[in-house]
């Protein structure tokens, strides 16, 4: 293993190698210690820091170095990265050998794309090149990054939604929405209190739409308590009423797109009417979003097959292909 990717997301990290596949896929989740106010050891990282979400010993806490897509904490999401790193490449001498392609957001800013850096570097990692997380979806999805066409992607995550355009080796446009996942299930939430009056916990809510993507029935069973008695009850829920319920960030993501098409020069247009749009990212699998979509802008609609770990395996793919890295590798 000379080359990992790695994609750093608000949600969910993922870390891909080209020989060997996944190598990591876990909540982007650290449980640490608190020692005298102040963080001190780390007590696990993804799915073992999500275990103890909730419930947590006395002076642990369990931390997510990422919001909305962008590091709130630059020492916990160097630290992450670092924990990260040293579970696939345990020794230093690995690390020294190591190449890795790291995605950020395109919106990210310099301090953010430096933090990633210097925490790659601290972590004894050999090389680190930052590329955009939605250029590495679509290039995931096999789209080719140096073809002169231009494509246009839309990454949806737990805490961004971005929309790019690329071509002919290099990025054309782009927009970023901190309207993504996690504003899907507030929304959710919502919905359901108002509609349904019934309050349901963040995790239910968080739940009950991912399992809407997939229950092959009319309806679902939601439970919750009654808004206004605080008695336990049950309501039924459709996947329609989801996608009902989250058309304001659908709306949101809708205008990104829009934005970008606008600065597209005729050709590139044209490109993206015969192409169709790549589609990433969890919050995608969202029912209903690829048809409001088709809807809307009237053009075909590719959404990947295995949304969450697009962005790694494009990263990957880049690293394989120099030309390809030099064209979008953000400083
Ligand atoms: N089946 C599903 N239906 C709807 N939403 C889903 C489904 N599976 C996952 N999600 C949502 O996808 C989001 C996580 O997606 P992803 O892992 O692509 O985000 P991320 O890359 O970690 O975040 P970001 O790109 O914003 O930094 C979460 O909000 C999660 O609720
Ligand atoms: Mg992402």
């Amino acid at each position: 293993m000379d080359g990992v990717s790695i994609d750093l997301g608000t949600a969910n990290t993922v870390v891909w190698d080209n020989e060997s596949g996944q190598l990591f896929n876990e909540p982007t989740m650290m449980a640490l210690s608190f020692d005298g106010g102040r963080h001190s050891d780390v007590i696990g990282i993804g799915h073992a820091a999500e275990e103890l979400l909730g419930r947590a010993p006395d002076g642990v806490e369990v931390v997510r170095p990422l919001r909305d897509g962008v590091i709130t904490d630059l020492e916990t999401t160097r630290r992450f990265l670092r924990e990260v790193l040293q579970d696939i490449a345990p020794t230093w001498w690995q690390r020294r050998r190591l190449s890795v392609v790291i995605g950020i957001p395109a919106g990210a800013t310099a301090l953010e794309r430096r933090a990633l850096l210097e925490a790659a570097e601290e972590a004894g990692i050999g090389k680190a090149q930052l590329l955009p997380e939605p250029v590495c979806g679509a290039i995931g999805c096999g789209i080719d990054p140096l073809a002169s066409r231009t494509h246009l992607v839309v990454d949806i995550g737990g805490g961004t939604s971005e929309v790019a355009a690329f071509g002919s080796g290099g990025m054309l446009t782009y927009r970023s929405s901190p309207l993504a996942g996690d504003e899907m299930t507030l929304a959710l939430y919502q919905y359901i209190r108002s509609e349904h009056q019934l309050v349901v916990g963040e995790r239910m809510a968080e739940e009950v739409k991912i399992r809407a993507s997939a229950d092959p029935n009319p309806t679902m069973v939601v439970e919750g308590r009654d808004a206004a008695t605080a008695r336990p009850r049950v309501v039924n829920l459709s996947p329609e009423e989801v996608t009902e319920a989250v058309a304001p960030v659908t709306k949101e993501i809708f205008s990104a797109l829009a934005g970008c098409l606008e600065d597209l020069p005729p050709q590139s247009v044209s490109d993206v009417m015969a192409e169709g749009v790549v589609v990433v990212g969890g919050g995608s699998l969202v029912p209903g979003f690829g048809k409001s979509l088709e809807d809307a802008f009237g053009f075909s609609v590719l959404m990947a097959e295995d949304p969450l770990t697009r962005v790694a395996v494009g990263g990957a793919r880049c690293l394989a292909n120099p030309e390809a890295l030099a064209a979008y590798a953000v400083s």
